[in-house]
């Protein structure tokens, strides 16, 4: 578990970096080094969801519906019509089950583990260039869009906390999980025992 964790992580940070470079987020405050940091400083930017079990995701909902009128405002520009692939980046329809073939298609549908990562995705990072300007309700009208095209949420469907942490994705059980040493590692933060070789 602990290592799908990471990998969602590692795929949030990427893309989070890669569109911080493009824009900063909306409504993030603007920290510098030296000046104080204050709990509502960190309050906003404190978006952390526990992707495995949907801890940390906001109450809000969002119907398909809507998520399909906002794709065609917001998203449908780089994404194309339906999420089938645009100007700037490909497909994120379809691929289930690829992932158990040589000629993997990843999309959301058939790679993420666990619903919510959909979520965290698209409220840090998209749209790329306006990222964090989106409603919690606006992000869950569009994962439940995306993930309707992908066939896991009913048509005249919708999502909140609740039923996006309780979808069952097709690849839940599809990775590796990381069972070297070092990924059990327990965090010290205080008068820590020696590092053995
Ligand atoms: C200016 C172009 C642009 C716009 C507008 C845009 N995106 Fe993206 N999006 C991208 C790019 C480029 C990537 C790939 C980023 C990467 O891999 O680092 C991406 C990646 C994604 C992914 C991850 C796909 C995957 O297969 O894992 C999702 C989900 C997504 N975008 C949703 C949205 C939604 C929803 C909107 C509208 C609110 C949106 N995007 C608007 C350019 C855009």
């Amino acid at each position: 578990m602990r290592s799908l964790d990471i990998i969602s992580a590692v795929a949030a940070a990427a893309v989070f970096c890669a569109a911080s470079s493009l824009a900063q987020a909306a409504g993030a405050p603007d920290l510098k080094l030296g000046t104080p940091v204050s709990a509502a400083d960190i309050a906003a930017i404190d978006i952390d969801i526990s992707t495995s079990d949907g801890v940390g995701l906001p109450p809000g909902k969002g119907t398909v519906a809507d998520g399909a009128k906002i794709y065609a405002e917001k998203c449908v520009e780089c994404h194309g019509e339906k999420a089938a692939g645009g100007s700037m980046y490909g497909s994120m329809v379809g691929g289930v089950g690829s992932f158990l073939t040589d000629k993997r298609k990843l999309t959301p549908g058939s790679m993420y583990p666990y619903a919510p990562i959909l979520f965290d995705y698209i409220r840090r990072a998209m749209p790329m260039t306006a990222p964090q300007s989106l409603t919690n309700e606006e992000v869950y009208a569009l994962s439940a869009y995306i993930l309707n095209l992908n066939g896991l949420v009913p048509d005249g469907g919708s999502l909140d906390a609740k039923t996006m942490a309780a979808i069952e994705m097709p690849n839940r059980n599809g990775f590796i999980v990381d069972d070297r040493p070092d990924a059990k590692a327990v965090r010290c933060m205080k008068d820590c025992p020696p590092i053995k070789d």
